[in-house]
């Protein structure tokens, strides 16, 4: 019989399970993968970073895995910090050193998935620490927007990392024109400052002066 292969879904933003677009586009990889026969688990960063009992419970279950889907937001060009206070202890434990594989889908709110190079570089780094295999990553841009379009495009890569196949670099889709996305952006501003009673502050340059 052969051995019982343990997949990962590591969800690394503060929207947790159930609520971010990272556990919508992980959650649909880790579906295919229990369709390939592997035993599937979702696990929260945040909620793991809340005590020393949770992260070492937390880093138990990431020893035991042989695969792990990190997906997660980008936040100024990098992770949340509390993921990257997560994968430190990783790393400097050696936790999963030798034994875990690394995909990870990162996701912005700007239209260019480009916008994701450096993250997806941190995360080689951190693979390359940590003695994990890297299986690469997809940076996507607008993925709260169209996340049920992303996460079906999502189905080839999933069915790539459960075969141990080149993984498929289709679903990095073109951006919305500039134009649209600033369009769109400017009635978001207006309608969130009117919210907040802001409408007359929007230009305003507290720090110019
Ligand atoms: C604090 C913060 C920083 C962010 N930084 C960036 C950024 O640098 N570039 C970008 O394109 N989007 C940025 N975003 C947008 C998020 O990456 C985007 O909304 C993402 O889809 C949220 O995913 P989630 O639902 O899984 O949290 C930022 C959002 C927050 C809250």
């Amino acid at each position: 019989m052969m051995a019982e292969r343990r997949a990962l879904l590591l969800i690394g933003s503060p929207r947790g399970i159930g609520h971010s677009t990272s556990d919508r586009l992980g959650g649909r990889v880790l579906d295919v993968l229990k369709e390939h026969g592997f035993l599937t688990e979702k696990l929260h960063v945040h909620a793991a970073m809340a005590s020393p009992q949770e992260l070492e419970s937390a880093l138990a279950v990431i020893g035991a895995a042989d695969m792990v889907i990190l997906s997660l937001p980008l936040y100024v060009d990098s992770f949340p910090a509390p993921v990257i206070a997560f994968l430190e202890q990783i790393a400097e434990r050696r936790i999963g050193a030798g034994r875990a594989r690394l995909f990870v889908i990162i996701q912005c709110g700007f239209p260019e998935k480009e916008q994701n190079a450096t993250a997806l570089a941190i995360a080689e780094r951190f693979a390359a620490e940590a003695g994990w295999s890297w299986l690469g990553g997809v940076g996507l841009g607008e993925a709260e927007w169209q996340h049920k379009d992303v996460a079906r495009a999502l189905a080839p890569v999933a069915e790539a990392i459960a075969n141990g196949t080149a993984i498929p670099q289709s679903v990095l889709r073109k951006a919305m024109p500039a134009w649209l996305y600033r369009f769109g952006g400017n009635i978001m501003w207006r309608l969130a400052a009117r919210k907040h009673h802001a409408t007359r502050s929007l230009r305003a340059r507290p720090y110019a002066e």
